[in-house]
């Protein structure tokens, strides 16, 4: 196939635009995960050639802010020197023996002396990771059904590609064509922040539920915190009903806080979950991710015990490396770095789009957050339900209006916004710079909506 050849009118990125023709060809949607498609903002996909600190570098020779940190790993930013450095030191040493090594119980150690999770298996996904976490739920209790809620993601796994059937207590449908029936029928989905549902389901169900997953914090639907005291009250009920409770923390661990989402509640309030998966800054911006939790319940996995589960690559000696140098830099200067850099930027987001007049609401999960064009005045985001009313219209031409700027937002209003210690003052004053005029462009494309109704 001949490409098109560039227009830089229609086109400003025509290096991005060739290689996103020949990526068409060759892969499904030109990406190897559909939200890098830019389907959700419009406009072409940057194909990116180099990152340092706060910078992204895209094949057309463009800086940009980076607000999105690969999804949340890149804590410490981009080519962190000491990463680099522990990375080739371990690369020279050879990538991958198929043995145990020295950096994965290192690792391990790092991820229990942070968490409350007592014994760790490592993986390469976090998909992996809540794959093999629900198995082992199932396995420890011999119980069958897995409980979730709305707009919480926890990668591709099957039983977990749900929506929710057609009345709250029926079990669900798959949410993705190539899901078997069969994968989703033993799922609940219930609304989030939601104690009334969760009552209902385990008063219904709560003999036959193996386990609730949640997002400790949700990120997937844009962040929308839990409300105080509800994951203890998940935890609360789960022990109750003999169900394990497992937090998925593969986007909120050592990212929310040093000790994830559970150091915002479950460290000050005195629990902790019977399971956690982790991923994202762990693997310090390689594949790998966890799941750990109760000794007695992580001892049922093979070889210790009959629940199988097993990784030709897991605890690879580079992606450990990365993770644990990452881990180790990851200091509370830096997330106090991060959660200021963060202030600033809400705050001149907020005013940006006051200025501009334009309905918004930030929500934050530690030093997570996410902007939502959507009315104020109908109240706090606190589930999947009030995550939809963001007006993602405004949002995709607020965000292109920020890449034009040179301000990598993420390419969905639905994703949460990432910082690193490397955001020092120029990043952020480049992304304050830029907010006025987005602001704007989005007002005037709510005004025009509205004339067109
Ligand atoms: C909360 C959560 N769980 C699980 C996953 C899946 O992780 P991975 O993309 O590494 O498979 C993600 C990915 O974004 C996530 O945010």
């Amino acid at each position: 196939m001949t490409p098109a050849p560039p227009d830089p009118v229609r086109d400003p990125v025509p290096a991005s635009r060739a290689l996103f023709d020949r990526a068409l060809a060759v892969t499904p949607g030109g990406v190897n995960s559909p939200v890098r498609a830019f389907a959700a903002v419009g406009g072409t996909p940057r194909f990116i050639r180099s990152a340092r600190g706060a910078w992204l570098t895209d094949v057309d020779g463009n800086d940009y802010v980076d607000l999105v940190c690969s999804w949340g790993p890149m804590l410490l930013g981009h080519a962190h020197p000491e990463v680099q450095a522990a990375v080739q030191a371990a690369v020279a040493r050879g990538t991958s023996y198929g043995t145990p090594t020295e950096p994965e119980v290192e690792l391990a150690e790092e991820i229990v002396a942070r968490t409350p999770v007592e014994k760790v298996r490592l993986v390469s996904s976090g998909t992996e990771a809540t794959m093999s976490a629900i198995r082992l739920a199932r396995g420890f209790t011999g119980r069958d059904v897995v409980v979730k809620f709305a707009g919480c993601y926890h990668g591709h796994v099957d039983a977990l590609l749900a929506a929710g059937g057609s009345g709250l207590l029926t079990f669900a449908v798959p949410g993705t064509p190539g899901v078997p029936a069969s994968s989703t029928a033993l799922t609940l989905v219930l609304p989030y922040n939601d104690r009334s549902a969760v009552e209902g389901a385990f008063a219904e169900h709560g003999d036959r539920i193996a386990c609730l997953i949640t997002e400790a914090a949700p990120g997937n639907m844009g962040v929308v915190p839990p409300e105080p005291g509800f994951n203890e009250f998940l935890a609360a009920t789960c022990a109750r009903h003999g169900a394990l409770f497992v937090s998925d923390e593969v986007m909120t661990g050592f990212r929310a806080s040093a000790q994830g989402q559970w150091g915002l509640d479950g460290a000050l309030e005195g629990w902790a979950p019977d399971l956690m998966t982790f991923g994202k800054v762990m693997g310090g911006g390689f594949p790998a991710a966890a799941f750990g939790g109760r000794a007695d319940v992580m001892s049922q996995l093979a070889p210790e015990g009959p629940v199988y589960q097993a990784g030709t690559l897991s605890g690879n000696p580079v992606a450990t490396t990365a993770g644990l140098t990452t881990l180790r830099l990851a200091t509370d200067e830096v997330y106090a770095h991060i959660t200021t850099a963060g202030d600033t930027i809400k705050a001149a987001t907020t005013e940006a789009l006051t200025v501009a007049g334009v309905p918004h609401l930030i929500s934050a999960a530690g030093t997570m957050f996410s902007v939502f064009f959507s009315d104020p005045s109908a109240g706090p985001v606190r589930d999947f339900a009030s995550a939809t009313r963001t007006d993602v219209t405004a949002y995709a031409v607020f965000f292109n209006t920020m890449l034009a700027a040179g301000v990598y937002l993420p390419p969905s209003a639905y994703e949460a916004w990432f910082l690193s210690s490397a955001h020092d003052e120029r990043a952020l004053q480049a992304v304050l710079d830029a907010l006025p005029q987005a602001a704007r462009a989005a007002a005037t494309a709510i005004d025009n909506a509205e004339r067109e109704k």
